[in-house]
């Protein structure tokens, strides 16, 4: 019990050292938050410095910020070690981190330096973030790898053909990993959002929030609430936690069913009455 008589918050992830890419905006500062409330040590791991530095001196000595750009093996390799120099140990390895390349296009209108772009940080990224946790991971006998794909890898149409490829990508590394790291006792899976106002979009405003929260609930299938990036970064806690402790190979739909569902049999027959 706290002082006030209210229960004790939960902290399902006491004493583990998890970092986070992507940590500086979004789903991924939400998993911060969140992970940090859960008792883990937190390093953040981004590209925009000066946010990232003030979200971890903002939550205390337990959340740290490395500059990382997870496109780069280099880069992953160092942020992986200072964790283990820090900590001693890394539990979570949460890549988050991911860019989109523009609106909807047609297959002709794909760019070489939009895939670079798109496949350097979603997919590459996702690679060295496994390579150099699993490094220290095999050893420990432990661990659990997570990334953050999307409700595209469930539905198709509705992002981009490199942002999609990205994610299916990403799924298939999932399932791949599961298999060659289960019998090191290491747990990956994957959380797949369906549309969130987060900054993947560009810089987003309260208005523009507000804007993107109105049009994505028309195309919800659950309805009455909102989805939030707290919501994701919930369902990266139960992941990252040992409530999940013999969950591997998953790829967690957070997308209220609309990737299950095609409503245009219905909508036909409603605009028959
Ligand atoms: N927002 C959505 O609707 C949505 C839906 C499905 C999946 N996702 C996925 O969620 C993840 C988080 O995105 P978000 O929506 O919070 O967007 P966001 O833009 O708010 O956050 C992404 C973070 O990744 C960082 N980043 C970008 N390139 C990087 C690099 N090379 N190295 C390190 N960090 C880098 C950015 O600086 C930013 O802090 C992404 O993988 C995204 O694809 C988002």
């Amino acid at each position: 019990m706290t002082l006030n008589g209210s229960p004790t918050p939960l902290r399902r992830l006491e004493g583990k050292v998890a970092i986070i890419t992507g940590g500086a905006s979004g789903i991924g500062a939400s998993a911060v938050r969140i992970f940090h409330q859960n008792g883990a040590k937190v390093i953040i791991a981004d590209i925009q410095d000066e946010v990232g530095q003030k979200i971890a001196d903002g939550l205390g000595e337990d959340v740290s910020y490395i500059h990382c750009d997870v496109s780069k093996e280099e880069d992953v390799r160092n942020l992986v070690d200072a964790a283990v120099d820090r900590h001693g140990k890394l539990d979570i390895m949460y890549s988050n981190a991911g860019v989109i390349d523009r609106t909807l296009g047609s297959i002709l209108d794909v760019t070489k330096s939009d895939l670079d772009k798109v496949l350097g940080v979603n997919v590459m990224g996702a690679f060295w973030g496994a390579k150099h946790a699993a490094k220290v991971m095999i050893p420990q006998k432990n661990g659990c790898i997570l990334f953050t794909s999307s409700a595209t890898t469930n539905i198709s149409g509705i992002s981009t053909h490199p942002y999609t490829a990205s994610k299916c990508a990403i799924l298939g590394l999932v399932r791949n990993l599961a298999a060659e790291l289960g019998q090191h006792g290491i747990r990956v899976n994957c959380v797949a959002p369906f549309a969130v106002a987060t900054g993947i979009a560009g810089p987003c405003d309260p208005m523009q929030e507000e804007m993107v929260e109105t049009m994505v609930t028309s195309w919800a299938n659950l309805k009455g609430r909102v989805l939030k990036a707290d919501d994701i970064a919930k369902a990266a806690l139960y992941l990252a936690s040992d409530d999940a402790n013999y969950v591997s190979g998953l790829n967690l739909m957070v997308d209220g069913g609309f990737s299950v569902i095609n409503p245009s049999m219905l909508k036909t027959l409603k605009l028959m009455d």
